[in-house]
């Protein structure tokens, strides 16, 4: 075992998301080990981490580039909540990695509705929300001190951004300790305290946006979360409309 994961697992041993951790030095995705570790009966808050991906994935497919310099990082949970609620968990994690970027970092990323952090309008983390074999893995990757020439044109790091520190290690520990903050109000209440407490970080309220979903598009003015999670926006004639999932797109 490496010092790296032997130091992790001393910090997280007492947190309910982090008892039993997978550490890689380098990894195809950290998504794909952890479907692995559900397959074969992993416990809820079983972690899976690695300093690079070579395969990493983003949303429909998309690749996520993973060299050393980010965060990769893949929950098993096994939640008890209805199957709809479950895109909540994007959100959830939104709002874990929002407030540890804050604490470590000292900077503020705006939530782009459902799974994007930014800063400076370009993102700095995905989240990705997956089910599989009775569980559902959260796969957060965020740039913290990552080269630029490696990244994509729309996407930024901490260190880019001045982070007050890019220490992976602690950025971890933080985000494992909100995540089981937060997952345990999800699990235990209603989504209405994570709906007050994401309300500061929906970098949305006010823009007009364009959001995919599915076959379908909708462009207005994104206004408020509901009850649910949903994001609501006023069509351009006037009309509100809730949507669970969607791709956001800034229009202005
Ligand atoms: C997105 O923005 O589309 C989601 C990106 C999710 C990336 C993380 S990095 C850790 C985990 N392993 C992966 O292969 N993907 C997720």
């Amino acid at each position: 075992m490496t010092k790296a994961c032997l130091r992790l697992k001393t910090q997280l041993k007492d947190l309910p998301l982090g008892q039993s951790l997978h550490y890689f030095a380098s990894v195809s995705s950290t998504m794909d080990a952890a479907r692995e570790l559900a397959r074969n009966g992993a416990p809820h808050g079983t972690i899976v981490v690695a300093a690079k991906q070579l395969k990493g994935r983003g949303r429909m497919n998309r690749v996520w580039v993973s060299p050393k310099g980010g965060l990769y990082a893949s929950f098993i949970v096994r939640p008890h909540r209805a199957i709809e609620e479950i895109p909540q968990l994007s959100l959830v994690a939104g709002l874990s990695v929002a407030e540890a970027i804050r604490d470590i970092a000292k900077l503020h990323p705006a939530i782009r509705w459902p799974n994007d952090l930014l800063l400076q309008d370009q993102k700095v983390c995905g989240i990705l929300v997956e089910a599989c074999h009775g569980a559902v893995i959260i796969g957060i990757g965020i740039n913290v001190s990552t080269n630029p020439r490696e990244l994509p044109p729309e996407a930024i790091s901490l260190k880019a951004c001045a982070a007050a520190s890019t220490d992976i290690e602690a950025l971890m520990v933080a985000v494992c300790r909100h995540l089981s903050a937060w997952y345990a109000v999800w699990s235990t209440s209603s989504f209405a305290p994570i709906r007050e407490a994401l309300r500061p970080w929906i970098g949305l309220f006010g823009r007009v946006v364009r959001v995919r979903a599915g076959t379908h598009q909708f462009e207005g003015t994104a206004v408020d979360l509901d009850e649910a999670g949903q994001l609501v926006i006023r069509l351009d004639f006037g009309l509100h409309r809730a949507l669970a999932v969607g791709e956001v797109t800034f229009l202005r």
